[in-house]
């Protein structure tokens, strides 16, 4: 076979042939020849855990397509609602399904009363929104009891069309629950990223009509965050959906991935970061501290990209049509020094480490008044329709429940003794 590889057993000196597809070898095939040796490969550095046909990523050229598209096609010319399509249903609509999309999405989009009332309201006063909104997320499994019929069509879309839409209505509720003002319904005139601004900061007018260039930027982001193949948060959402739990729960443990600093709180760290350099004098003292492994470049590096991150391109020039509105964020000149120098530096350019989605884009949320507790939040709402079009095809894949082996490495067996006569 041209496309294979050989391995042999130095044990018994047997050997063995491996086919290898799109560019792997299956576990299946290696089983048979090795069934007694697993991978160890701790943070699945080099294991492909399904076949997707969601996202495109070419970490080394740094590209990026979803279902085929590019991703600069897309936030050029689509609108994060179409793109949802595209994501869920594998095409682009045409005239008749998109609007029959845009208008499911805008009718799902209130939330039971008993949402707010018994769960957002009834956190402490100052809970992180991403907390929040984790938590309404699971909690809505319990509000819809059909969502357990995941092998029934209608029930799965119904569900895709809820999460999707009431995804801005329960993040703008965390945030008005957080800074102490009262709940916006959505206006349902509104496009999504207006109905959403206007739900953020409508305070007496009668109707909160969203700068449209800022609206735009908005969704543009939200188009990048779509999805992202098999990162962190779409493996949880993968994982707890192979146990077939409702889409709710599973995009919940999703979104509790995305929470993490290394994951979608990275914007978050990235303001934190820069707010605490201060100042462009201070850049090279900083870079040398992190060279010297005193934490990290935040908005920095990834695990795919070793090139710039094609999002981050696209949101470097957003960023430019934000500032014309709001004014330039002052920290935005820290992150262009940090970028210059690291990106001029043998540590960085030896391990290949390039601004990610994440660098800019929190000067953006910022511009537009987003609180930064915020950031990982707005990078839910769109990333909601990638984890549910990975747990719709891991459904129709069949795919088996997500079940890692581990090579153990505590203590041999040993007898249960009785607290009085434990050693200290
Ligand atoms: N600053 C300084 N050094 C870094 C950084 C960084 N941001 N990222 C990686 N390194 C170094 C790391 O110390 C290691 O060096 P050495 O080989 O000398 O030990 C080397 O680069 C490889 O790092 P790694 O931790 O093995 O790489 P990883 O693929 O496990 O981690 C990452 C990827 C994104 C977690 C990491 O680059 C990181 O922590 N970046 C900062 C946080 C961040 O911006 N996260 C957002 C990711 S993009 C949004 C998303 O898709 O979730």
């Amino acid at each position: 076979m041209a496309e294979s590889i050989t391995i042999t057993d130095n044990r018994t000196g047997q050997s063995f042939e491996i086919p290898i597809s799109n560019g792997g070898v299956s576990s299946a095939e290696w089983r048979k020849g090795l069934p007694d040796l697993f991978f160890y490969d701790p943070g699945f550095m080099a294991t492909a855990v399904c076949e997707s046909a969601v996202t495109y990523l070419d970490g080394d050229e740094g590209i990026l397509r979803y279902r085929g598209y590019p991703i600069e096609q897309l936030a050029e010319h689509s609108t994060y609602l179409e793109v949802a399509y595209l994501l869920i249903h594998g095409e682009l609509p045409d005239k008749q399904q998109h609007d029959a999309w845009v208008k499911e999405i805008t009718y799902h989009t209130f939330i039971h009363e008993n949402v707010r009332k018994r769960f957002l309201e009834g956190f402490h006063y100052d809970a992180h929104p991403m907390g929040m909104l984790v938590s309404a997320v699971a909690a809505l499994s319990t509000f819809y009891l059909d969502a357990k019929d995941i092998h029934e069509p209608g029930s799965r879309e119904k569900q895709i069309v809820r999460l999707i839409a009431k995804m801005p209505t329960m993040a703008a509720a965390c945030h008005r629950f957080s800074v102490g003002m009262p709940f916006v319904y959505p206006d349902n005139s509104l496009g999504f990223t207006a109905n959403f601004l206007s739900m953020m900061w409508k305070i007496a007018e009668p109707r909160y009509d969203a700068n449209p260039a800022l609206a735009r930027a908005l969704d543009i982001l939200f188009i990048l965050h779509a999805d992202h193949e098999q990162n962190c948060s779409t493996t949880a959402m993968r994982t707890v959906g192979s146990a077939h739990a409702d889409p709710y729960s599973a995009t919940a443990a999703a979104a509790a991935a995305l929470y993490g600093p290394r994951h979608g709180g990275a914007n978050e760290a990235v303001i934190r970061m820069l707010t605490e350099i201060g100042s462009i004098d201070n850049v090279d003292g900083f870079v040398k501290s992190v060279k010297e492994g005193k934490g990290r470049l935040q908005g920095f590096g990834h695990r795919v990209y070793k090139n710039y991150d094609p999002r981050a391109k696209i949101i470097k020039q957003a960023a430019e049509q934000v500032f014309e509105v709001t004014g330039k964020n002052p920290l935005l000149d820290i992150a262009l020094k940090l970028e210059e120098v690291a990106l001029n530096d043998e540590y960085f350019v030896s391990r290949r480490l390039y601004p990610n989605v994440d660098f800019y884009s929190g000067l953006i949320y910022q511009a537009m008044g987003f609180p930064i507790e915020m950031f990982p939040v707005l990078f839910a709402i769109p990333r909601t329709s990638g984890w549910l079009a990975h747990w719709i095809e891991l459904l129709d894949q069949d795919q088996k429940i997500y079940r890692p082996r581990q090579l153990y490495i505590g203590a041999e067996a040993r007898d249960y003794v009785p607290m009085g006569m434990r050693q200290a």
